[in-house]
């Protein structure tokens, strides 16, 4: 078990990563509250609910009042938010309620928002159901909603009081999704963290295996990681934005193929093999610390293979245009442990760290 400190000026609080907390989340969120309050909400999704909802009540004397979300993405609306309110107020929800958000980042970052806006705020736990949702969405206080005209358009910053992230909870996480979340950690040793790195190449067929003990060291040390700049710049000013390595033409990816064909961590996967190449290309990596990140990013894959054009995905980064300020900002490994922030890439640049990817993710459909 190790737990890790958030400790901004808006808001101190531990995140804590082992096996086995959901036995006992009622007597540790009350270490942290004090008392339960009356009226004690979780948000949750059914097939989440269905898999670990018994384990997750049972420490509670008096059984929480259950609130369900429409898996998916597309539920991720304020529409949702209002539905979820609503029922809140039904049920006697008021200022000192809690809520507690119990599923992957999607359940995460809604009820995370609607702790934020509800009686213009209530305290909430994040208790993190995936490996993403464990590593990167419940820690930082980022909060919120899609809008049709893009991805976490509404939202705020609202902390938790804690994060519990039981590791138990991902042995039912089908494999795609761990892979998946597994690149956010890479991504994290890549941009910090090299001992990280090393370990996720030693130890693959631990954490893939998903050997508690191996997991546990991964998922603390992401926590680590993202605790360590959430730290030091909140509001995303300055340093958080190298939690973006690979996001920028991840995002892109994601967008180009409607949002269907990726998930997030794939899409962040691909996306760091373009950085990586433009990276190399300004020399600020090495050819082999080229080749050998890429090996640890398919270590972790396979990320999905991709059919698409040059100049769609280009198009959908805004690269094909200067972005706001005339700047095309860009997060680039610098050896292996530490990135930094580029904002004059210029068109030609991205189009070949582009193409780069596209013909590796290429080479993958014809293998
Ligand atoms: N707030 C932030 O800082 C932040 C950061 C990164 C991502 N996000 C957001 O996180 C969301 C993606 O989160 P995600 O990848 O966790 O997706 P998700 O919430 O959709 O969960 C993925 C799938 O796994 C299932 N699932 C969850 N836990 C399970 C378990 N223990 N066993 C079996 N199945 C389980 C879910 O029902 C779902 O089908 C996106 O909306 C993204 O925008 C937010
Ligand atoms: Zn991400």
């Amino acid at each position: 078990m190790q737990t890790i400190r958030v400790d901004t000026p808006s808001a101190k609080y531990g995140v804590i990563a082992g096996s086995g907390l959901l036995e006992t989340l009622a007597p540790r969120i009350e270490r942290v509250v004090g008392r339960l309050p009356r009226r004690v909400f979780v948000l949750t999704s059914a097939p989440i609910w269905a898999l670990w909802g018994d384990c997750m009540q049972q420490s509670f004397q008096d059984a929480p009042v259950v609130l369900f979300l429409e898996p998916g993405e597309k539920h991720k609306t304020l529409a949702s938010v209002e539905k979820l309110a609503r029922q809140m107020a039904q049920a006697g929800g008021d200022r000192g309620s809690l809520l507690i958000a119990f599923g992957g980042g999607i359940v995460g970052d809604v009820g995370g928002f609607l702790a934020a806006i509800y009686m213009r705020g209530i305290p909430c736990v994040q208790v993190p159901t995936t490996l993403l949702a464990q590593v990167d969405s419940s820690v930082g206080g980022k909060t919120g909603v899609n809008l049709p005209e893009g991805k976490n358009l509404v939202g705020s910053f609202h902390h938790p009081l804690a994060v519990f992230a039981d590791i138990s909870v991902l042995g039912t996480l089908p494999e795609r999704e761990l892979r998946a979340g597994l690149m956010e950690s890479v991504k994290a040793g890549i941009i910090r963290d090299r001992t990280l790195v090393r370990f996720m190449e030693e130890h693959a067929d631990e954490v893939l295996g998903r050997d508690p003990k191996a997991l546990e060291k991964v998922i603390a040390a992401s926590i680590r990681m993202k605790a360590g700049v959430v730290n030091q710049d909140e509001r995303e000013n300055g340093l958080r934005m190298i939690l973006n390595l690979g996001h920028t033409v991840g995002h892109a990816l994601e967008q180009a193929t409607g949002y269907k064909t990726l998930l997030h961590g794939e899409a962040v996967g691909w996306g760091m093999v373009a950085a990586l190449y433009l990276a190399r290309q300004r020399g600020t990596i090495s050819k082999a610390q080229l080749e050998r990140l890429e090996n640890l990013i398919h270590l972790y894959g396979p990320l999905p293979p991709l059919k698409l054009r040059l100049s769609k995905v280009v198009a959908a980064t805004g690269g094909d245009k200067k972005n706001v300020g005339g700047v095309r900002r860009f997060v680039l490994p610098v050896g292996i442990g530490d990135a930094g922030i580029v904002e004059d890439v210029t068109a030609a640049e991205l189009e070949a760290a582009t193409k780069y990817l596209l013909a590796r993710a290429g080479e993958k459909t014809a293998s």
